[in-house]
C-alpha cells in the first residue's frame, strides 16, 4: 500500500508538470510568433503604402524602406505584378530584376495578406510575411519581408530548460514528501495489523496508543474498547469455567468418598450399604440440579431472539407458584399468603415458564432461608406502565452490600450453610436473567417482616397493543 501511495503521488504530479510545460510553452511560442507577426505585417503595410506614394510621385522609395527596416534583421523585398523583384533591401545577394516565386507572393498578388514559416539553408526558422501594395483597386506589387525567428526559438528552448530543471525539483521534493505522508499513513495501519493478529490469538490484553484526534486515533480507541470488551468476556468465561468445576468438585468427591468407604470395608452389613447408596444418590441429584439449572441459564442466554409471548392472568400464574411451594412452607409452619387478588390486571404478554421460574426462584428462596414459624407473603401491583410482583419474608434478611452480588451465578451469603441446604446458588441468577429478557427488573429490599423483600417489576405489555 506504501508503494501505491508513493507512485500514485509521484505519478499524478509528474503528469500534471509535463502537461503544464507542454501548455506554458505551446502558449508562449504561439503568442511569441504571433507578435512577431504582427510586428512584420505592420511593417510590411507601412512600406506598402511608402512605395505606392512615392511611385505615384515618381520617388525612390528606397531610402525609406531602409530607414522603417533599419536596426532590425529584416530582409524587405518588393516585387512588380509579374512577380519580378523591384527592390531587395540586401545588396550583397540583390534579386533585383530576378523572377522570385513564393506561395505568399502568389497569395498576396489576390490582395491578400499572408505569412510562412520556412527552414533556412543555416538550420535557423524564417518567418517571412507578403502584402499587396494597392492603388485604388489594383495591385502594383507584393511587398515581401523575412526575418530568421531564432530569438523566439532561443528563448523557447531557454524556458524549456528551466522547466524541466523545475519539473525535476518538484517531482524530487514530492517524492520526499509522498515517502514522508506513505510512512505517516500507514505505520498506524501496520499497528492495527499487529493488534489484529494479537487479538485472533487471543492476547485482549493488548491495547493501541491512541495519539492525536484524527479518524485513525478513534479507530484506536474503538479497537481499544474492543480489546476490553473481549477481555471481560473472557475474563467471565474463565470464572464460570471455573465456579461450574468447582461446584462440581464437592459432589464429585464426595461420591468418591463413599464408593472408597464401600470397597474398604470388609464384610458390609446390607444396612449400611443402603446408607452409603442413600448419600450417593444425594450426591448425584445435586449434580443432576446442578446440571439441570445450568442448562436453563444457557438456554435463556440463548433465546433471546425467541421468547414464547403469550398473554398471562398473574392472578393465576401466582396462585399456581403458591400452591406448588405449599407444602414446603407447610414442612417448615410458615405463613405463606398471597395479596394479589386483583381482577380488573389485564393479561401480560409474557414467556410464562420463564416468569414463572423467576417467580417460584424468590418465593422457594423465601421459604428456605426464612426459620420455621416465620411468614411469607407474595404481593402483586398494579403500575402504569409496568407490573410488580414483591415476595416479603421474615427471615434474616440480606445486608444491603450483597443486594448485587447475590444475583451472580454460584454465589451463596453463607457458602457452607446453604451448600448444606441444597443451594447451587443458580436461582437468582436465572430468575434474573429471564426478568432482564423482558426489559424488566429486580429490587431486593428490607421487608415489613423484618427480613428482606425481592420485587419483579415487569413491563406491561398487552396482546392488545
Ligand atoms: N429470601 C432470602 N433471605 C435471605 N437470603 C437469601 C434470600 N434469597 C436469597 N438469599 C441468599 O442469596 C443466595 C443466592 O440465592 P440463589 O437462589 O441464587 O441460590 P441458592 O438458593 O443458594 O441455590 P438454588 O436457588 O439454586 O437452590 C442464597 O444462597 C442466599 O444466601
Ligand atoms: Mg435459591
Amino acid at each position: 500500500m506504501r508503494w501505491v501511495m508513493m507512485t500514485t503521488y509521484l505519478a499524478a504530479i509528474v503528469i500534471t508538470l509535463i502537461l503544464m510545460s507542454v501548455y506554458i510553452l505551446g502558449v508562449l511560442g504561439e503568442s511569441l510568433h504571433t507578435n512577431e507577426s504582427v510586428q512584420l505585417f505592420a511593417k510590411a503595410n507601412i512600406i506598402a503604402d511608402a512605395v505606392v506614394m512615392n511611385e505615384s510621385m515618381q520617388l525612390d522609395a528606397g531610402e525609406q524602406i531602409k530607414q522603417i527596416i533599419s536596426g532590425t534583421g529584416i530582409r524587405a523585398i518588393a516585387v512588380n505584378p509579374s512577380c519580378t523583384v523591384t527592390y531587395d533591401s540586401n545588396s550583397e545577394a540583390s534579386l533585383v530584376g530576378k523572377v522570385l516565386m513564393r506561395d505568399i507572393i502568389n497569395t498576396a498578388m489576390t490582395g491578400e495578406h499572408s505569412q510562412g514559416l520556412s527552414e533556412a539553408e543555416d538550420g535557423y526558422n524564417v518567418m517571412s510575411v507578403a502584402v499587396p501594395m494597392m492603388k485604388e483597386d489594383k495591385i502594383l506589387g507584393v511587398v515581401y519581408l523575412s526575418e530568421t525567428i531564432d530569438d523566439i526559438d532561443k528563448t523557447i528552448s531557454y524556458v524549456k530548460v528551466n522547466m524541466i530543471m523545475f519539473s525535476v525539483l518538484i517531482s524530487i521534493l514530492v517524492g520526499m514528501l509522498s515517502i514522508g505522508m506513505s510512512f505517516l499513513v500507514t505505520s498506524p495501519i501496520d499497528e492495527f495489523i499487529r493488534a489484529a493478529k494479537e487479538i485472533s490469538n487471543g492476547n485482549y490484553k493488548m491495547r493501541l496508543n491512541v495519539k492525536g484526534e484524527n479518524e485513525l486515533a478513534e479507530l484506536s480507541e474503538a479497537m481499544n474498547s474492543m480489546c476490553q470488551a473481549l477481555e471481560n468476556i473472557d475474563e467471565t468465561h474463565k470464572k464460570f469455567i471455573s465456579d461450574v468445576s468447582h461446584e462440581l468438585k464437592t459432589p464429585l468427591a464426595t461420591i468418591k468418598l463413599i464408593c472408597d468407604s464401600i470397597v474398604d470395608t470388609k464384610e458390609p452389613d446390607i444396612e449400611m450399604i443402603k446408607e452409603f447408596l442413600g448419600d450417593l444418590s444425594n450426591e448425584v441429584d445435586r449434580l443432576t440440579r446442578i446440571v439441570e439449572r445450568l442448562l436453563t441459564l444457557t438456554k435463556i442466554g440463548n433465546e433471546e431472539e425467541q421468547m414464547a409471548l403469550t398473554p398471562v392472568d398473574f392472578n393465576v400464574m401466582l396462585n399456581a407458584v403458591l400452591n406448588r411451594l405449599k407444602p414446603n412452607a407447610e414442612a417448615k409452619h410458615i405463613l405463606l399468603c398471597g395479596d394479589f387478588d386483583a381482577p380488573d390486571i389485564t393479561p401480560v404478554l409474557i414467556d410464562y415458564d420463564k416468569i414463572w421460574e423467576a417467580v417460584y426462584n424468590i418465593t422457594d428462596n423465601a421459604i428456605k432461608y426464612t426459620p420455621e414459624n416465620g411468614t411469607v407473603k407474595l404481593e402483586l401491583f398494579a403500575q402504569m406502565s409496568e407490573l410488580a410482583v414483591s415476595v416479603s419474608d421474615s427471615g434474616p434478611g440480606i445486608p444491603p452490600e450483597e443486594r448485587d452480588r447475590i444475583f451472580e451465578r454460584f454465589y451463596r451469603l453463607d457458602d457452607s450453610r446453604t451448600r448444606e441446604t441444597g443451594g447451587t446458588g443458580l436461582g437468582l441468577a436465572i430468575a434474573k436473567e429471564a426478568v432482564l429478557l423482558h426489559g424488566g427488573r429486580i429490587e431486593v429490599d428490607e421487608s415489613e417482616f423484618g427480613g428482606c423483600r425481592f420485587t419483579v417489576f415487569i413491563p406491561r405489555r398487552s396482546s392488545e397493543v
